[in-house]
């Protein structure tokens, strides 16, 4: 296993420790709530936000460990996206990180819930990094309301919100690229930029950070739209072609396998080149190669 692959999966187990702590506990009253809670979050995701939050805080030179509560906080506002995303009324679709979907086990009206309740704990989640040692409280204040707006009707909402508008439509391009930026990308872009924040970087790396993110978070769902069509199931633990069923417009659709090899040929050189200006960028190179060859 190379050095970045390891570094992946020591630093998810790490999130999923932390998340252990930072969410309510499992048996707490009213017990299914709670239980579906962390029946959606400790499934085997493969926390590249979190991770992103934590490297982005390292690139400007904070330990990673300073921005937990953050990290984690979006991982939280991440597996709500996902069960509702999955919701008969959404996707529709019974597997995720290879487990029934939460409403499979807890049914449609418990998972609507769960995911509302991750959302609202994350908030407190990450208001919780303002009590640690290093950290400038505005910077937890700018966080909460960047984060806010990406999650929202201006970020994640927006682009869940016109992708569903869309299934059986045609679209054009721009519309297509609206989706992918708000409904995947303006969450992983975030990621980057509150690590950054946090660790104290200048207004011009931030908006550097910013947009090396919003590169590899079109570039995320390329991956992923080809992935619902070409993937293994068993490897994504999602089930394959769950788009053509719900006839949306995804980059496979409106490209095709070779055009969207050729988007994310050039979005990862530009991304590359955004974080070329850093020393330390390794990890970032590394993780871009990742994000288009992923199979998972
Ligand atoms: C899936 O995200 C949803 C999209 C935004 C495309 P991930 O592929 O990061 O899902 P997990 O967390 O690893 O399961
Ligand atoms: C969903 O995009 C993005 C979210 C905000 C959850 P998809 O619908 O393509 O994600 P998957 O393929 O179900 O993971
Ligand atoms: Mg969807
Ligand atoms: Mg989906
Ligand atoms: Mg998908």
């Amino acid at each position: 296993m190379s050095d970045f692959k390891k570094e992946l999966n020591s630093l998810g187990k790490i999130v999923e420790q932390e998340l252990a702590k930072l969410l309510p506990q499992k048996d707490e009253f009213p017990p299914k709530l709670h239980e579906a809670m962390h029946y959606s979050t400790f499934s085997g995701g493969k926390r590249i936000r979190p991770i992103m939050v934590m490297k982005a805080a390292e690139l400007f030179g904070m330990p990673y460990e300073k921005v937990i509560p953050t990290a984690c906080g979006i991982e939280m506002i991440h597996t709500y996206s996902l069960i509702h995303d999955d919701l008969p009324v959404m996707d529709n679709d019974d597997f995720r990180r290879g487990k029934p979907t939460c409403h499979k086990v807890y049914g449609e009206a418990l998972a609507l819930l769960t995911g509302d309740a991750l959302l609202t704990h994350a908030f407190a989640t990450i208001a919780k990094n303002s009590k640690i040692e290093g950290i400038c409280p505005n910077a937890v204040i700018d966080v909460i309301e960047k984060i806010s707006l990406a999650a929202g009707a201006n970020g994640m909402i927006g682009g869940q919100t016109v992708d569903i508008s869309s299934s059986g439509k045609d679209i054009d391009k721009d519309t297509l690229f609206y989706i992918s930026r708000h409904k995947t990308g303006a969450l992983i872009s975030i990621s980057l930029w509150s690590g950054a924040r946090l660790a104290g970087a200048s207004n011009k790396d931030l908006e550097r950070i910013k947009a090396f993110g919003e590169n590899i978070g079109l570039v995320f769902q390329i991956v992923d739209d080809i992935l619902d069509e070409k993937g293994d199931e068993k490897t994504i633990g999602k089930p394959i072609g769950s788009d053509t069923k719900n006839m949306k417009n995804t980059f496979f659709h409106l490209y095709g396998y070779d055009g969207c090899m050729k988007l994310v040929a050039q979005l990862s050189s530009e991304a590359k080149e955004l974080i070329s200006k850093y020393k330390n960028n390794d990890f970032f190179m590394e993780l871009t190669d990742f994000l288009v060859n992923r199979s998972y």
